[in-house]
């Protein structure tokens, strides 16, 4: 038999998880530091019936020795005043002979998987409540429309456009829910085309023409070399733009310019890899750099009711946020009360020949 290249202990002080070494008697003969850190005290030497004491742990235990199988325990127990939903994982090893048999006992704390579910919980209640406020809306109008506005035109009219107003609400909201689905599912596959940036910011600035009209900005381009490709998926990179653009000029001040400055930049981490910095920089009302850390959670804003009323879903960075993801890029988001904001994007460049 060849040597082992370490220790069964080497091997648990690697694990990101507590994992817990006993032997035929239940006495723990070894630990890793994260076993450690969550009973907050050493634990050799002790018995692990100390620990845990629940019908299911001692059946698996025992089933687990004496079958040589994993054996899996799902328990609830409560430690620091919090209760914790545990899936123990035990795992019989035969050291050298069966005479040493140990085993090796990981601690799943699914609280964390819980907080996941949590968090979907919260997005079906906010997308509730978005549908909701545009469709009581809708309802009531069309209530007061059957009722008694039918013979004042004028009434008619406005209530219409109110109705019509609700209506775009309900499908922009529609709209971004799938972009933001369609880019969840495809996070993980890499895009294949090589796309010009040159191009993917022409589209983005046209599209922006009935925005920059209505509140008279101007786009200025600078920086751009024609050489600027990225491996990409060409529709994406123009939702990103297209989504800080429309920020930029909702939020930032009528007649006012938006700046759009591109340079080439070296990462730190990644030396050998140029990547080109998007800066999109608005001299708007900016804001406190408190919220830069939530910015790209869905449905997370500021000042909700100027996001209602410049059309917004809450949901245009975390969209940006998934498609820089899938292209190994990155937002980096900056802002000064009363001068302005800089949302930089950054993306690795396809090498030159
Ligand atoms: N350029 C900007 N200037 C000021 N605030 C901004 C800017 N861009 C984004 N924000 C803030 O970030 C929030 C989230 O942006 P986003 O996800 O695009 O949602 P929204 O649909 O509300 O625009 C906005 O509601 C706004 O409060
Ligand atoms: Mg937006």
């Amino acid at each position: 038999m060849t040597e082992p290249v370490c220790s069964i202990e080497e091997v648990i002080a690697g694990f990101p998880i507590p994992v817990i070494l006993v032997d035929k008697s239940m006495m723990i003969i070894s630990t890793n530091s994260e076993a450690t850190k969550y009973f907050n005290s050493p634990l050799v030497g002790n018995s692990l019936y100390l620990l845990f004491r629940q019908p299911d742990v001692l059946k698996c235990i025992k089933e687990s020795l004496s079958e040589r199988e994993v054996k899996i325990a799902n328990i609830i127990e409560t430690r620091n005043e919090i209760e914790k939903n545990l899936t123990l994982m035990f795992n019989p090893v035969d050291l050298n002979s069966q005479e040493e048999r140990v085993l090796v006992i990981s601690l799943i704390d699914e609280s964390i998987r819980g907080s996941a579910e949590q968090m979907r919980r919260d997005f079906v209640a906010n997308v509730s409540h978005e549908l909701k406020t545009p469709l009581t809306s809708l309802y009531g109008f069309i209530e007061t429309l059957k009722n008694d506005s039918w013979d004042d035109p004028q009434a008619r009219i406005k209530f219409l456009e109110i109705m019509e107003n609700e209506a775009f609400r309900m499908n922009r909201l529609v709209r971004d829910l799938l972009s933001l689905s369609k880019v969840e599912v495809n996070e993980t596959t890499e895009p294949s085309r090589e796309v010009n940036l040159s191009d993917v910011l022409d589209i983005a600035k046209n599209a922006m023409r009935p925005l920059t009209q209505k509140y008279e900005t101007r786009i200025l381009i600078s920086g751009l070399n024609s050489n600027f490709a990225i491996r990409g998926d060409k529709d994406q990179l123009i939702q990103v733009f297209n989504n800080l653009l429309e920020n930029a000029i909702k939020y930032g001040p009528a007649k006012g310019n938006v700046e759009l400055n591109c340079e080439l930049v070296k990462e730190n981490y990644l030396a050998n890899q140029d990547h080109v910095k998007i800066d999109i920089r608005d001299y708007g009302n900016g804001f406190d750099p408190i919220h830069i850390p939530r910015l790209t959670e869905r449905f997370y804003r500021i000042d909700k009711h100027r996001s209602r009323e410049v059309g917004g879903t809450g949901l245009g960075l975390a969209i940006v946020k998934h498609i820089l993801n899938r292209h190994r890029g990155r937002l980096e988001i900056s802002s000064d009360i009363g001068k302005g904001s800089v949302f930089s994007v950054i993306l690795p460049l396809l090498p030159q020949n």
